[in-house]
């Protein structure tokens, strides 16, 4: 198949895009490089069956010629940042919301069938039914949440009017090598920097999922495979979750540091819009024979490890973005 690939010189994209070249596929990214990097991806010259485009999603008119030919896009290209959405009220609605709609016109004008959407827990706002089911009605508290539910609901759209079949995974926190992103990313760059004593942001009783990437990759790929709805909404998770004050004890157990002196910047959220409890129902993408292998723990513990051998990218990024 020939896929294009929104976002796959990121985290999550470039994983994807290695399973895809792993099963035979030609590939074209579609990445402007904003947090992601090439390095991410094979190069050409090793796989002739990759190729990286460097380009935005907004500049639609490049879009839509890139898109030529595809029988499946994957649209990770996004803001990934859930916490800027008060200090920058546009980059949500530009980048999630009408970047998606330019990738779905793109596709109706060159005829692609079919979309893979990364889509986020957020969008349940502060849900109260735990875990939580895909039919959940939710409420927002987020510009990020708000622009990934409406993501949703154009893809929808587009796929009844233009017989498109789509995926909209709902993913809780994915952690795991490349990893340039989140919690871990900000608690060890935090003790780099301060090795006595970690910044938490909230009381560090959130409780949140997280899955790691292989897993996660497993799963998009079993439930495509299995679930051939015309439009699938699929919540991608773990069966358990930690809180973030045992996660933080994790990571600096796997930097070798003791003594930290936690400091709590206080209340139940870390910031506006974040949710105390992600806790997802999984049983939809288990019937496609999911099953997460990697512990949440030895998740942290690979990931902290990963982050201390690549300290180019901890380097790359400012802290204080985080992923959901
Ligand atoms: N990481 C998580 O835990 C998580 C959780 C829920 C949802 N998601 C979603 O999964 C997707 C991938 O996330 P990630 O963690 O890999 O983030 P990432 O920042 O590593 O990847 C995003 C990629 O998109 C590219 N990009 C951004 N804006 C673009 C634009 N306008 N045009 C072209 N390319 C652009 C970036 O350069 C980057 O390579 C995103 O849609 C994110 O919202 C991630």
């Amino acid at each position: 198949m020939k896929v294009f690939v929104t976002g796959g010189a990121g985290f999550i994209g470039s994983h994807i895009v290695d399973e895809l070249l792993r099963q035979g596929n030609g590939v074209v990214v579609y990445d402007n490089l904003s947090t992601g990097f090439e390095h991410h991806l094979p190069s050409p010259a090793i796989n002739n069956n990759i190729k990286l485009i460097v380009g935005d999603i907004l500049d639609y008119s490049k879009l839509v010629c890139a898109m030529e030919g595809f029988e499946l896009v994957f649209h990770l290209a996004a803001n990934a940042d859930v916490r800027g959405g008060k200090a920058n009220t546009q980059i949500d609605l530009e980048q999630n919301i009408i970047g998606t709609r330019n990738v779905l016109e793109a596709m109706r004008i060159n005829h692609v069938p079919e979309i893979v959407f990364t889509s986020s827990a957020t969008v349940y706002g502060e849900p109260d039914v735990f875990p939580t089911p895909e039919t959940y009605a939710p409420l927002q508290t987020s510009l990020y949440g708000a622009s990934k539910l409406s993501a949703e609901a154009m893809i929808q759209a587009y796929s009844e009017y233009f017989s498109i079949r789509s995926y909209m995974f709902r993913f809780v926190s994915w952690i795991g090598e490349r990893y340039s992103h989140g919690v871990v990313y900000d608690f060890v760059k935090k003790l780099q920097t301060n090795p006595r004593e970690l910044e938490i942001l909230g009381d560090g009783n959130q409780r949140k999922s997280y899955l790691h990437v292989e897993d996660g990759v497993q799963g998009i790929f079993l439930a495509i495979a299995n679930i051939r709805e015309q439009k699938n909404v699929i919540n991608l998770g773990h069966e358990s979750y930690m809180n973030v004050m045992r996660l933080a004890s994790i990571v600096i157990e796997e930097m070798g540091l003791e003594d930290v002196k936690f400091r709590f910047t206080g209340g139940e959220r870390g910031w506006l819009g974040d949710s105390p409890f992600v806790h997802l129902d999984i049983s939809k993408i288990c019937s496609a024979g999911f099953k997460p292998r990697v512990t949440i723990e030895e998740g942290i513990r690979r990931t902290t490890r990963y982050l201390l051998e690549n300290q180019w990218l901890l380097e790359s990024r400012p802290m204080g973005i985080t992923g959901a």
